[in-house]
């Protein structure tokens, strides 16, 4: 436990804010004036470190931003949408869509691929709590049979992507100030994994100050604000900030396939979805599976005043969730995947809106703070907000919209929680699954039905891979179509 400060220790109340004032400068009027005086409390009992390292955190916190933030976030989630129509979607060939019309989006996004204009970019600065691993989301063991990582299997993904349309495909990676360090190394241990060092541009988003019910900071430590991650929609102002887009502009590159780092069975950098992107000319376009029930937790695509908008599984209301049609089908059935196409010039411009695009949401949560003498507290309830801002909040903002479907099976499945649903075991399963489904539609005579199989998608991501490859037995291609006997996939 830390020596107790007690705040009636210090000098009297107007020695002490000058005191205060002098020395943190223009900082304490802001803080002071967006109702944040709080934050100095232990000023006078602060070491000079302690005070700089403040000193230096609040000098990257705007308060004023927080000035009736909890009002706004509660209009966010409880936002009424009374005209809420479902979403436009191109559907997919197997479930009613036009074969004619994603065979000319894969021409298209192929197309975009060989002329070089195309980079990956993953999400992966949350702290993956959910799933009770301790290092970064992306180092988690996922493969099958082979003990591949998340991070791993995509880069094997956009190696694949290389060699297809030869040109590099740059691959920007989202840390987090935790994430970060740990990342990095994994990616040095690892030789990044086969790809140009200096093709994979890490970036760190931020982190905005947790909050309690009134909308005041919390102190972690008598020096320090409380904070957390700024959602992944902190990926826009980081990729500004970090110069990062003036990088992509510099090699030529307009089009992100953005995602997240949790779901091993996407399609990274699909040439179908930057297909219909370039295609519509779109700013955002995004994939979606649709939803298995009105409660799972994805967010759901719908269109407002003629506009396309995600509404998150925790903020869409009765009726909405769970209306019917006539055919019994859910009318806001489209699930977001957080798999889009962005177009750069567009994310330019949502980073210079950031503050008014970008809203934030809020989620309660227990945040460890000190009390008023100082003192360490791990509460037990929640006792305030941790604050995000959601990337898909751009989408109403863009001019044009494509919006795609894509089965399940073959593309999501991600890996949310330790055990039961989107779980690792689940996501290995699917993998597995859709492993199997490729060999069987290529004619390939398949492994004992108790085995796991894992493909190496640098090679193989479609049947139309084994063909080309000429593989006609398993056992013919040992490095890219691994077995392990005891799996129930
Ligand atoms: C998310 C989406 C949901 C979507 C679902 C698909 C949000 C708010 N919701 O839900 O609409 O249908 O995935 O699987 O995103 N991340 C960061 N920095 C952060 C927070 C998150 O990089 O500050 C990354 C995580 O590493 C992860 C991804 O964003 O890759 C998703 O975050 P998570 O909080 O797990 O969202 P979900 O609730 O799963």
């Amino acid at each position: 436990m830390s020596q107790a400060r007690d705040p009636g220790q210090n000098p009297p109340a107007d020695a002490r804010e000058n005191a205060v004032g002098a020395s943190m400068g223009e900082a304490y009027e802001r803080f002071v004036e967006a109702g944040q005086g709080h934050v100095f409390r232990f000023w006078s009992s602060l070491s000079a470190e302690e005070r700089d390292a403040l000193r230096a955190q609040l000098e990257s916190v705007d308060p004023a931003r927080f000035v009736g933030i909890l009002d706004r976030t509660r209009a966010l989630a409880e936002r009424e949408l009374p005209d809420l129509e479902p979403a436009v979607v191109e559907r997919h060939p197997a479930r009613g869509g036009s074969q004619a019309g994603f065979d000319a989006a894969r021409e298209a996004g192929e197309a975009e691929l060989r002329a070089g204009r195309v980079a990956a970019l993953v999400v992966a600065g949350g702290q993956g709590t959910r799933l009770g691993h301790p290092g970064p989301k992306g180092t988690f063991p996922i493969g099958p049979v082979g003990p591949r990582s998340l991070f791993e299997l995509q880069a094997s993904r956009i190696r694949g992507l290389e060699r297809r349309h030869g040109r590099t495909v740059p691959w920007l990676v989202m840390t987090s100030p935790s994430t970060d360090a740990a990342t990095r190394r994994f990616f040095e241990e690892h030789d990044h994994f086969g790809l140009g060092k200096g093709d994979v541009l890490f970036f760190s988003q931020g982190e905005i100050p947790c909050v309690d019910f009134e909308g005041r900071f919390l102190l972690a430590e008598p020096g320090r604000l409380a904070t957390s991650p700024d959602g992944h929609g902190g990926v826009i102002g980081a990729l500004a900030r970090s110069g990062c887009l003036d990088a992509l502009a510099d090699r030529g590159i307009t089009t992100l396939s953005y995602y997240q780092v949790d779901n091993p069975l996407l399609r990274i950098g699909d040439p179908v979805l930057i297909g219909f992107h370039v295609s519509a000319n779109a700013e955002f376009t995004t994939k979606i599976v649709a939803k298995n029930d009105p409660a799972e937790r994805v967010g759901s695509i719908a269109r407002s005043e003629g506009r396309h908008l995600v509404i998150e599984y925790t903020e869409i209301r009765e009726p909405h969730r769970s209306a019917r049609d006539e055919d019994g089908e859910l009318v806001h059935w489209a699930g977001g995947i957080s798999a889009h196409v962005l177009d750069t010039g567009f994310l330019a411009r949502a980073a210079a809106n950031e503050a008014e695009w970008l809203p934030e949401h809020a989620s309660a949560k227990k945040i460890p703070h000190v009390d008023d003498a100082g003192d360490p507290v791990v509460p037990d309830e929640p006792n305030g907000y941790k604050l995000e801002r959601f990337v898909f909040d751009v989408l109403p903002h863009a001019s044009r919209v494509s919006i795609v479907e894509a089965l399940r099976e073959e593309e999501y499945s991600p890996v949310k929680n330790a055990l039961g649903g989107e779980s690792p075991d689940t996501a290995r399963a699917a993998l597995s699954a859709h492993a199997r489904r490729l060999l069987r539609e290529a004619g390939i005579e398949e492994p004992p039905p108790g085995d796991w199989i894992e493909l190496d998608p640098e090679w193989i991501d479609g049947a139309e891979d084994l063909r080309a490859l000429g593989i006609r037995r398993y056992e013919d291609a040992p490095r890219s179509i691994l077995l392990a006997s005891g799996g129930t996939a």
